[in-house]
């Protein structure tokens, strides 16, 4: 006697490719498009980008001046709209959501860090971190506790009651990463974070920016122009006139030498 067929479960579903946006991830990006109008002309920033982010990825964008790698953080983020196309940040289409909203998902969920880090300049390091969590009116003691906590994770506890303008640059970034923190974001973005920095610090935010990843599990997106940054992370994203060109994979290993000569290749 022949076995009975097996029941036809789901196989044919999954082995159908799915396209990227429907893999469980952090942001999923589909054909997305961002043209500014200015008086004389129309630039086209974002060209049809798709991308997805799994959770606990740590991914880098690169791409030449003027490539729309801003442009693509600064719509991930919520802060500009796209043209069209479809962008969901842990499932919520951040286009859709009134501005109220959008400003508390962005406070809440995400964690954004600047190349100017962006720090209130009379607010001490633990205020600045603490702020986020101020705004969304969080007991005192909790508040204090975790952004003390957040200060320690960057190795800036002692420097606490500093102001902005008593820290070095990298000191700065690390208090702007500490607040991008407090919130365990779903996502951190961060558009050239070590654009002010000196080579040593700047090799402290990307070695920072591993550990994040890897010890706290944080999903990241980080725009640089630096190959050395770019290879700790564990994929990277070429740009080139508002399109993906090509992927690397550098795996976190910090190896500047192969990311280096990819980039070379894509990018012209
Ligand atoms: N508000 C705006 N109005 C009009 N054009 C803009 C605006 N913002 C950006 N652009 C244009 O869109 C394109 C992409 O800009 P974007 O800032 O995303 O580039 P980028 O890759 O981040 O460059 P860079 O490495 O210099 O920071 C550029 O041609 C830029 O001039
Ligand atoms: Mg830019």
């Amino acid at each position: 006697m022949s076995e009975p067929d097996p029941p036809p479960v789901a196989a044919p579903v999954a082995s159908t490719p799915e396209p990227a946006v429907a893999a469980p991830s952090v942001v999923a990006v589909r054909d997305l498009r961002k043209t500014y109008e200015t008086p004389s002309h129309q630039v086209v920033a974002l060209d049809g980008v798709t991308l997805s982010i799994p959770a606990g990825r740590f991914m880098a964008i690169m791409g030449a001046s003027g490539s729309g790698k801003s442009t693509l953080l600064h719509v991930v983020g919520g802060l500009t709209p796209p043209t069209s196309g479809t962008l969901l940040v842990e499932g919520n289409d951040l286009a859709r959501m009134s501005d109220r909203a959008r400003t508390v998902f962005r406070r809440r969920r995400l964690g954004i860090i600047f190349q100017d880090f962006n720090l209130l300049p009379t607010l001490s390091a633990e205020e600045n971190v603490a702020l986020p969590m101020i705004m969304d009116r969080k007991p005192a003691e909790e508040t204090r506790r975790r952004a003390r906590e957040m200060l320690s994770l960057v190795h800036l506890e002692h420097r606490a009651d500093h102001r902005p303008d008593a820290l070095s640059g990298g000191e700065q970034q690390r208090v702007a990463i500490a607040r991008a923190l407090l919130n365990d974001p779903a996502i951190i973005l961060a558009d050239e974070p070590t654009g002010n920095l000196d080579s040593r610090q700047s090799l402290e935010i990307w070695r920072l920016m591993r550990r994040v990843c890897q010890e706290q599990g944080k999903t990241i997106l980080m725009v640089t122009h630096e190959a050395h940054g770019a290879a700790f992370a564990d994929e990277v994203v070429v740009l080139r006139d508002g399109r993906i060109v090509g992927t690397l994979a550098p795996g976190g290993s910090g190896d500047a030498s192969p990311v280096a000569a990819g980039y070379q290749e894509l990018a012209t």
